[in-house]
């Protein structure tokens, strides 16, 4: 796969209603069981190689292959990695989620004006349900998923029966008595099944990358090659920004070789052209200790400066950069050299010849910079430079680099990350009062988003959030910054263990201790603002949390598995004649069309009344939702009079009434509206 060809919007994730299923009128956008290549895809390979194009709009693939020339590869033995399991990677990518987000808004803090979101589940569900709604949004995705050490956990997928794995192990379902545990090392395909885990979700991921977006992902050695293989092959080699060593401790008596003190933090771009250059701020070490000077005087008196020498050593002889400098008592300077003219003049240039010094800047740059009181004079029995008769000067030459250009510009980071070792994460939980062993310090993480550009109103991704670092990270970045940095965190229910510290506290899974963790983060920082005047309306951040939970779908799905037989199939006619899922909320309908129709579940909707009837009106009117069970001719008029781009009404709604919805889908057809009934 090209790492770098832009993606069409997927086809894969979410199907409420299956083909075998009750007779539910899903729209094409609604589905996403195609094993093929999507339409736009398609359309963009045969814009590309028009001379492959067969009847029908399909590819002539002989033709491709012409038309690639040279450019395919023959050889039987290629470059890369496979392991066992790779091909059912794609039909664990491209088998559609049957699941949806429940909202908890119990669990959640501001639920009707934030854009963060925690969700309880497992992340390749998750990850499917977003495809549409965050298809190239997020500007960054952190990730710490499991090392494979062999004793940490990785969550069994059956892509053939994925949410369903995921309802037996949060016990939505009966398990039927199976046991999930750690992958040991013991285990005859114990990277093949790291690396089945790992290749789906990030092939998915990266689908939801912006152009400028940053991939960012935490590992240990273990899987360090195998990983910077996998991304290679998901985000292109070239594509690959750095990988950073992070200490994660110094010292210590683990290994027979070496105590291992580093871990690692690969960083691909989603497209290395597009992404900028990275700057970190200037940290406040460098300020205090370089930038130790303060204008006496000139346009920018006050301000704080350091000094650097015209002259460096290490500069490649430049014809014109070699002249003399003029000091405040008239001596005339030049840098070390065995050039020197019979008569010296300030300016003069001097042809460099080898082992002659020149200055940084042109004659010209000079008396620019100097204008500008960029330039100072030093008096010095130290300096290297010379007088026009080749003899030791009295003065030195430097240029002024002031802190404040320095400020905007940045610097440079470097690829080694300290100041971030195990055990900060460890003080900064304790401080809040939550037990967890695993987690990264949020500062190492607001680093990585500052250095990424996560900007205003950019989306950080994390789909193996743990306690939820990078959602602290983020609504600190937000406070140091000011704004908003939205965040979705994705967590499985892990249970933490009968006697484990975190079960003891209270905490029966790890999203648990993520959700509350965020909670408290936001608490803390609404405190610390409390009665600033910066938290009034305009300015004010967004310190809320929106949960969600990974469930079956609100619409019946036909169980082609289930047994064979009369009363099986009788059963399911049965419940089926509701294909709406018993106890499920007006709410969780809401939040699954809204997936479903390509919008983030924290899209604003407006609840009005068309004719009497509840509506919901998403995006300024553009799609319209009408969930309820007794449509009526003038409720169906009053939705077209608003003229939304689709509506999408309950099927129940036109129940006993065929008449009704011809007519609704012959009213919506003449004015231009999408109309769908699920
Ligand atoms: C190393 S921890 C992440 C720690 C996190 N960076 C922090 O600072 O707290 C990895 C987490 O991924 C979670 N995880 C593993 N498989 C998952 C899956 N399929 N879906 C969602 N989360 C998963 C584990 O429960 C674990 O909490």
């Amino acid at each position: 796969m090209a790492g770098n060809a832009t993606r069409a919007k997927p086809e894969v994730a979410v199907a409420p209603g299956s083909e075998n299923g009750r007779a539910v009128a899903l729209p094409e956008r609604f589905d996403l069981r195609s094993h093929s290549i999507s339409e736009d895809k398609l359309r963009g390979l045969l814009r590309l190689f028009p001379e492959a194009a067969a009847e029908g709009g399909k590819v002539d693939f002989n033709r491709l292959r012409l038309a690639l020339g040279e450019s395919v590869e023959t050889g039987r033995e290629r470059f890369g990695l496979t392991w066992a399991g790779k091909a059912d990677c794609f039909t664990a990518i491209q088998s559609p989620s049957l699941g949806t987000l429940l909202p908890a808004p119990e669990q959640s803090v501001d639920w009707e004006s934030t854009e963060n979101v925690v969700i309880e589940g497992d992340n390749l569900e998750v990850l499917k349900l977003l495809q549409k709604s965050y298809f190239g949004k997020i500007k960054m995705i952190y990730i710490d998923p499991p090392y494979n050490t062999g004793s940490d956990f990785i969550y069994p997928d059956n892509y053939a029966e994925s949410l369903q794995t995921y309802l037996e192990y949060t016990g939505q379902v009966d398990p039927e008595g199976k046991v999930y545990g750690t992958n040991a090392e013991t285990d005859g395909r114990f990277h093949s099944k790291w690396l089945n885990m790992m290749f789906p979700r990030i092939y998915l991921a990266a689908n939801l990358l912006r152009d400028d977006g940053v991939l960012a992902i935490s590992i240990g050695e273990n899987e360090l090659g195998n990983l910077t293989q996998l991304c290679n092959e998901l985000l292109g080699e070239e594509n690959r920004v750095t990988i950073c060593s992070r200490v994660m401790k110094t010292g210590g008596q683990k290994g027979l070789h070496f105590s291992p003190c580093v871990d690692y933090v690969l960083i691909y771009a989603k497209d290395i052209e597009i992404l900028g250059p990275f700057r970190q701020d200037i940290s406040q070490n460098l300020i205090d200790k370089v930038y130790t000077k303060i204008a006496e005087s000139g346009p920018r008196k006050g301000e704080r400066y350091r000094i650097m020498g015209l002259y460096q050593p290490y500069l490649d002889p430049r014809a014109n950069q070699r002249y003399f400098i003029g000091c405040p008592d008239g001596q005339l300077v030049i840098p070390p050299g065995s050039t020197f003219p019979s008569v010296a003049t300030e300016g003069q240039i001097v042809k460099p010849t080898d082992g002659d010094g020149v200055w940084r800047w042109t004659y010209e740059t000079y008396k620019q910079e100097s204008d500008k009181g960029n330039v100072e004079f030093v008096k010095s029995d130290k300096t290297s430079l010379v007088t026009p008769s080749g003899k030791p000067a009295t003065w030195n030459v430097y240029t002024r680099i002031w802190l404040n250009e320095r400020l905007e510009e940045g610097q440079v980071p470097g690829n080694i990350l300290e100041r971030f070792e195990n055990r900060h994460s460890s003080a900064e939980l304790k401080e809040l009062d939550i037990p967890f062993e695993f987690s990264k310090p949020s500062t190492l993480v607001k680093l990585l988003m500052s250095i990424c550009g996560v900007g205003e109103g950019d989306i950080t991704l994390d789909f193996f959030a743990g306690s939820g670092s990078t959602g602290h990270a983020a609504l600190e970045l937000a406070k140091e910054r000011g704004g908003t940095r939205p965040f979705i965190c994705v967590q499985l229910p892990e249970p933490t263990g009968i006697e484990s510290a975190e079960h003891k506290a209270g905490y029966k899974t790890i999203a648990d201790i993520c959700k509350e963790r965020l909670r408290r983060v936001i608490k803390r920082l609404n405190d610390s603002d409390h009665g600033k005047l910066d938290r009034v309306e305009a300015g004010k951040p967004d310190r809320g949390l929106r949960v969600y939970r990974l469930a079956a779908s609100n619409f019946q799905v036909w169980d082609s598995a289930r047994p064979d037989g009369v009363d099986s199939l009788q059963r399911q006619l049965t419940e089926h004649v509701d294909h709406l899922v018993k106890g499920r909320s007006e709410q969780d309908l809401l939040a699954e069309l809204l997936l479903k129709s390509g919008y983030p579940p924290t899209t604003h909707i407006q609840g009005i009344s068309v004719s009497d009837k509840a509506a919901y009106k998403v995006s300024a009117g553009q799609l319209l939702i009408c969930l309820d069970r007794q449509l009526t001719h003038e409720a169906v008029r009053a939705m077209a009079d608003l003229k939304p781009d689709r509506v999408v009404c309950l099927d129940e709604g036109f129940v006993g009434n065929d008449q009704l919805k011809v007519n609704a889908a012959q009213t919506f057809k003449t004015k231009g509206i999408a109309f769908q009934t699920v």
